[in-house]
């Protein structure tokens, strides 16, 4: 069995409790931070232990946490992106229903580190449960000292707010959370100056997604570079993955970074194979915005090498043989799956979600919609193939926030891995409009 950090304790029956928790170990990370650590000490072990952020960009959170600003007598905050709306992600929602303490604890000795004695949790506005269960948590925890003021007689104090989100999937971005954390529309904010300059009410802030935060007690009572020699290469540690889609064992699962694709898809602990008397075809490895892989690029890079399930190795090749990890959302397609029509699903979602702000992402998202919308149903020109390639080109890097690439990337993909099965949907349209039609071609099925 792979090693567990954050879902170790998460069967143990009332570990949504502090009490249960507590047994488990749980708070013994706040205990030491606060009584025998200075937060530059816990920042440090941040560092050493290389966690990547795993919202999705992977960026260092130690060093990100080295950005932040103290200039005098300003507040600092920590805000934990809890907004979890990308298609295929459902991580977070999971450790925060079953083992909110584990958040709780990581805020706490997160927010320590960093000098903040106001902190966020910004979730998703569609879950109230979650958002009570939150609440609880807080509330025992700050009924036994952990929270609250002079926490376990140390001096230091920390408030903890639970808020519940916007109701719309750029307010994930972290810039457009800031902004809807005060109480305005989402709309992303141009950088710099960056949230750990200027951030929440202008002041030094730090935005983390739940899972990153919840590395953090682990990391505090082992140690950064216990937590780096988990892993392989820069992606140390585990990843909590969403997978779903045609498999035997759709779920959350925490892996090792560096397990390989093969297994994670094909072993029995994980995703258990492809569901019965079916051919893998494609795969969204890090959620719905990153670049879909056709079937013989998923177990092996472009290289030969085996594909693992890591930063580095799912971006080999980069964008023409390579994908990303993301926020780990696992999508897998069998031969059933009609890919134009899948991508027509992802580009409704970005067209809907679209913030309006950039023209190219607001102008842009709706005529891919539409677009792929008239090659679905059978009304498509040859044209509009190269047409769609040259939308993509138009909105990626052409906007204030990344959704605009998160959109883009999914139909520039589909279009260079699976051109054959556009091309097939515009060349016959009644096979391709019947019930049920996948194309089935020539591609490559493992
Ligand atoms: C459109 C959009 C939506 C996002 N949604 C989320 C989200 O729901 N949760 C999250 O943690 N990060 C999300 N991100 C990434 C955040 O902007 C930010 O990078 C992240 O919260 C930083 O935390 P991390 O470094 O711990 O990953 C989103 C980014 C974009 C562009």
């Amino acid at each position: 069995m792979a090693r567990k950090i954050l879902t170790e304790h998460i069967h143990v029956p009332g570990i949504e409790t502090f009490d249960v928790y507590r047994k488990q170990g749980g708070y013994t990370a706040v205990e030491k931070a606060i009584k025998s650590m200075s937060p530059e000490e816990v920042v440090e072990e941040a560092k050493k232990s290389g966690v990547r952020g795993r919202g999705g960009a992977g960026f260092p959170m130690g060093m990100k946490w080295g950005f932040l600003a103290k200039p005098e007598g300003v507040p600092r905050y920590l805000v934990c992106n809890a907004d979890e709306s990308e298609p295929g992600t459902f991580k977070d929602h999971y450790l925060m229903k079953t083992i909110p303490h584990l958040l709780i604890e990581g805020m706490i000795v997160s927010s320590f580190a960093l000098g903040a004695n106001k902190s966020f949790i910004y979730v998703r506005g569609e879950l109230m449960y979650v958002i009570r269960i939150l609440e609880k948590a807080i509330e025992e925890a700050k009924a036994k000292g952990f929270l609250g003021k002079n926490i376990l007689g140390s001096g230091y104090d920390l408030e903890l707010v639970v808020q519940p989100g916007g109701g719309a999937y750029i307010c994930g971005e972290e810039t457009a959370l800031l902004e809807s954390l005060e109480g305005k529309r989402g709309n992303p904010r141009n950088k710099p100056p960056f949230p750990a300059v200027k951030g929440l009410y202008q002041c030094p802030t730090v935005v983390n997604n739940v899972e990153s935060i919840s590395n953090m007690p682990w990391i505090v009572n082992n140690g950064g570079e216990a937590y780096a020699q988990i892993g392989i290469g820069r992606s140390t540690g585990t990843k909590l993955i969403s997978a779903s889609g045609h498999i035997q064992r759709p779920g959350v699962y925490e892996i090792e970074l560096g397990l390989s694709v093969e297994e994670f898809m094909n072993s029995d602990e994980y995703c258990g194979g492809i569901r019965k008397g079916h051919h893998l075809k494609a795969l969204v490895a890090g959620g719905s915005s990153v670049p879909i892989l056709p079937a013989n690029l998923i177990m092996k890079t472009a290289n030969g090498e085996d594909r693992l399930m890591s930063y580095e190795s799912l971006s080999d090749g980069g964008f023409a043989s390579g994908t990303m990890l993301g926020s780990g959302g696992f999508i897998v397609f069998d031969e059933t799956a009609c890919i134009v029509k899948n991508t027509w699903n992802f580009s409704q979602f970005y067209h809907h979600e679209s913030c309006g702000q950039c023209s190219p992402c607001r102008e842009g998202t709706g005529w891919m919609e539409k677009v792929l919308h008239r090659i679905e149903h059978g009304h498509g020109s040859m044209h509009d193939v190269d047409l769609l390639v040259d939308i993509t080109k138009k909105i990626e890097g052409n906007t204030i926030c990344p959704l605009g690439d998160a959109a883009s990337w999914p139909v520039a993909s589909a279009i260079r891995h699976f051109r054959d099965e556009f091309v097939w949907h515009i060349t016959h349209p009644s096979e391709a409009t019947a019930p049920g039609a996948a194309y089935r071609g020539d591609m490559a099925l493992v």
